[in-house]
């Protein structure tokens, strides 16, 4: 290997070198037979997840919770809800993962808790207890309404009255998700001790959740009402307000510093621009999620009926605006899926019959970018969205409040449903599809979720005996960025950036260079064969690949000759 390679990859953490594997543990494998997924679901399948290449398992809430946000509102940070299973099927997940070596990742959320969490009870008991003002408390207006016109992210007002403590406290989700209050100092420092104490129990890392809200500006004020509800996005008041990073400076100091695990922030409201404050030397996180590239389907609306048309241009703008921010500071995750987002396949490339192949070059762009690539569960299969004939067949809180919004806005009911379809959380948190018996081998239960209706082909066994299948794909793929380090370490260069039906980019470190030509059209297209020319073919999607020409949603991979 050239030199200069050799000491980019030598420089790189651990995390920088692996795969990152979301689960979504109450639909990964149920081991108890209640319908939901357990831990020790997760420690069955460890060797499956190290076949895929993973290095570390990020695992979406798992501490006890009243599950109305599957986990994301938690009532006890330092316990497990008994639905997942106890602390010591944690202490052998922990382990056994490790003599395979995996990390586990755990996600913090910090931002907000449950309403039915101990610190909440205490809090909204009165005005003047000790934990008064650990959340975000404010007297109504005169005539009883609300201190402001904001909505929350889930839909519907953003302050909800309490009875008890007379007073309104803000939630920037769903009314059961009361904001915490980071002003206040003995509140960040028990949150801090939280985040230790399972970094003391050997977890490698913290996704960290909706991070950008933790700040609020300093008047409450009311924004311009939309028509629809009268009310003002949250969103567009409070995220990224000037002084978090303030705040999160204080987290990484008191909780990351001299350790090894990482963290990465969800933050929506970040721009590539400001990255440089956010991640590598002088900011707080190692990888920050950006939603830029994952709203360009949803035409850049967070209401889900607004949905308009896009351009793969917009697509690879939004990809290379973060590649570039990332380029000589920071770290770059790169996802297409996780459990808020619809199925790539389905979002990316809607009108595409071949979802095997659409799904195999979408994994060669995720796999070939420069960061660490974070699979979510099922994705390394080539799940579609499933598309339910009634909203009461959904589970998710968010669809049903995208589906009320979108009513109010004059859609009608079959406008409403297609929105749901396209963009529901829950087209992410079908059961994970380990075989083609009954509930595809997640439970022998009734799964708490419909099983996808594809399981009989599309699951863990069929594709783990087919060559051609999206699983074997993945695993060619992160066997090759073991191979090819340039893979890993390379400068990102994007190539004919004008084009609609391509993406195409190099990877380069002194003279080695790859370069990567996706098609994103179920049509051959061409382009111009010098672009690698006395390069070698690494990969191709369909297996062999003529230079200058492109079939049908097919990936190629070229290697510059030693
Ligand atoms: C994040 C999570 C999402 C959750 C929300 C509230 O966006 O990813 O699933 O509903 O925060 O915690």
């Amino acid at each position: 290997m050239q030199d200069d390679l050799q000491e980019r990859l030598d420089s790189l953490k651990w995390w920088q070198k692996t795969i990152v594997y979301e689960v979504y543990p109450k639909s990964f494998l149920d081991t108890a037979g209640n319908g939901t997924g357990t831990i020790a679901g997760i420690v069955q399948k460890l060797d499956y997840l190290a076949s895929l290449g993973v290095g570390a398992i990020w695992i979406t809430p798992i501490y006890r919770s009243p599950m109305k946000d599957n986990g994301y509102d938690v009532a006890d940070y330092y316990a497990l809800d008994p639905s997942f299973g106890t602390m010591d099927d944690m202490d052998e997940l922990i382990a056994e993962a490790k003599k395979r070596n995996i990390r586990i990742v755990m996600d913090l959320v910090m931002n907000h808790t449950s309403d039915e969490n101990a610190w909440f009870v205490e809090s909204s008991s009165s005005k003047d207890n000790p934990k008064s003002d650990w959340y975000i408390w404010r007297d109504a207006k005169d005539d009883g309404s609300a201190p402001n016109n904001w909505r929350g992210i889930f839909g519907g007002p953003a302050w909800t009255w309490d009875e008890t403590r007379q007073q309104y406290y803000l939630h920037t989700f769903a009314d059961f998700q009361p904001d915490l209050n980071w002003e206040c100092a003995e509140m960040r420092q028990e949150l801090y001790r939280m985040a230790r104490f399972w970094l003391d129990k050997g977890v490698g890392g913290f996704r960290i959740d909706a991070v950008t809200y933790i700040k609020k500006p300093e008047v409450f004020c009311d924004g311009t009402p939309d028509p629809m509800d009268g009310l003002f996005p949250i969103h567009d008041a409070t995220a990224n307000t000037e002084g978090i990073l303030d705040l999160l400076q204080e987290f990484k100091a008191e909780v990351m510093d001299g350790t090894d695990a990482f963290a990465v922030a969800e933050a929506n409201g970040v721009v590539p621009e400001e990255l440089v404050n956010w991640v590598g030397n002088h900011g707080v996180f190692d990888m920050l999620f950006e939603f830029g590239h994952i709203l360009v389907p949803q035409g850049g609306n967070e209401n889900w009926y607004e949905s308009d048309d896009w351009k793969l241009t917009q697509l690879k703008a939004a990809l290379s605006a973060s590649q570039r921010a990332t380029r000589t500071n920071g770290w770059y995750p790169i996802y297409f899926e996780n459990h808020d987002q619809a199925r790539s396949v389905s979002m990316f490339l809607p009108d595409v019959s071949n979802k095997i192949a659409g799904a195999k070059m979408l994994a060669t762009v995720l796999m070939t970018l420069r960061g660490t690539p974070f699979v979510y569960q099922g994705q390394e299969l080539g799940y579609e969205n499933v598309a339910w004939p009634a909203i009461d067949m959904y589970n998710d809180v968010s669809s049903h409040n995208q589906y009320k919004m979108a009513l109010q806005a004059g859609k009608t009911e079959e406008e409403a449903l297609a929105a749901v379809h396209a963009h529901s959380r829950d087209n992410a948190r079908t059961p994970m599809q380990w075989d083609a018996s009954e509930n595809a081998g997640f439970t022998s239960a009734t799964p708490w979720l419909p099983v996808h209706d594809d399981y009989a082909t599309c699951n863990v066994m069929v594709e783990h005996g087919d060559k051609g299948s999206v699983l074997w794909w993945y695993r060619t793929l992160a066997k090759l960025r073991i191979e090819l380090p340039i893979l890993v370490v390379g400068d990102y260069t994007e190539l004919m950036c004008e084009r609609e039906d391509l993406y195409a980019f190099s990877r380069g470190c002194g003279a080695a260079q790859a370069v990567v030509i996706a098609n994103f059209r179920e049509a051959e297209v061409s382009y111009e064969a010098q672009l690698v020319q006395d390069m070698d073919l690494a990969i191709s999607t369909h297996g062999d690949a003529t230079p200058g020409v492109l079939r049908p949603l097919e990936a190629v991979v070229y290697l510059s000759r030693e």
